[in-house]
């Protein structure tokens, strides 16, 4: 697949595409990234690429021209591409929608800027819109980084073991479980004995219910569609939630 980022500041992406999954997949030819500056295709000396907003207000938005130029340049080939405006009015990023955009073959990435971005983009250019988050960020540009590594990471082969990706949080309904690696007693802290035992069943078993505390301590509004866990996970979480009733403590230690 193919990533194409609309910025006005390309050197941003500098670190991103030079280190880890995202520059051996870009050597592999997993994935092809195309950086471009919004500036190239402005057709003034100054190179303008914002105005003062119509009706009056603070700050700057930035001007359609050269927005539905680049994208209609970058995509002419391209007979159904996505064409994604980064902003926080967006729908929330999650793995679903990194599902979704890992299946397309050109996804064109357009980073807002200032205090927004002409709407006409997101009503006539853009087929989707997308938030990273509930907060305000002063560009898209992290939010491009964040949305292509999460894709990147899921297309085939890119993670080499193909199931990695699959085991990982929120593909599974819940958290990830928690790891450890030596020594084993850190500053007094042993690692869980379970782990020590050498026992796949009791590894696996521990592991499972430690992501499950996990989650019910810190989303617990993932839990509240079961059927996305299997058997096993609901048997535990009910355990777990019949020992919280109880008063019990719900620590990632206690092999309860
Ligand atoms: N641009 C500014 N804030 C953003 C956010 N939360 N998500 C995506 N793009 C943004």
């Amino acid at each position: 697949m193919r990533f194409d980022v609309l910025t006005i500041f390309p050197a941003f992406f500098e670190g991103f595409l030079a280190y880890g999954i995202v520059r051996r997949a870009c050597q592999r030819r997993q994935v092809g990234i195309g950086i471009h500056n919004l500036r190239d295709w402005t057709y003034d000396r100054h190179q303008v690429v914002d105005d003062r907003p119509y009706g009056g207000e603070d700050g700057m938005v930035l001007k359609p021209e050269p927005i539905f130029r680049a994208v209609e340049a970058l995509t002419h080939r391209q007979p159904n591409p996505s064409v994604v405006l980064l902003t926080p009015q967006g729908r929330p990023f999650d793995q679903t929608v990194a599902q979704h955009l890992s299946r397309q073959s050109q996804v064109v990435l357009i980073c807002g800027r200032y205090e927004g971005v002409d709407e006409r983009v997101a009503e006539h250019l853009a087929t989707e819109e997308i938030s990273i988050g509930d907060y305000v960020l002063s560009g898209g540009e992290p939010a491009a980084m964040v949305v292509m590594d999460a894709v990147i990471r899921l297309l085939p082969e890119v993670l080499g073991n193909p199931t990695s990706a699959q085991k990982e949080s929120f593909q599974a309904g819940r958290l990830d479980y928690p790891v450890y690696t030596r020594p084993a007693v850190y500053r007094g802290h042993a690692v869980p004995a379970e782990l020590l035992t050498g026992n796949h069943a009791e590894i696996e078993l521990w592991r499972r219910r430690a992501a499950l505390r996990k989650t019910l301590r810190y989303r617990p509004d993932l839990l509240t569609d079961q059927t996305r866990l299997d058997e096993t996970d609901r048997r535990l979480l009910t355990e777990l939630l019949r020992a919280n009733a109880a008063g019990q403590p719900m620590t990632c230690h206690s092999s309860s």
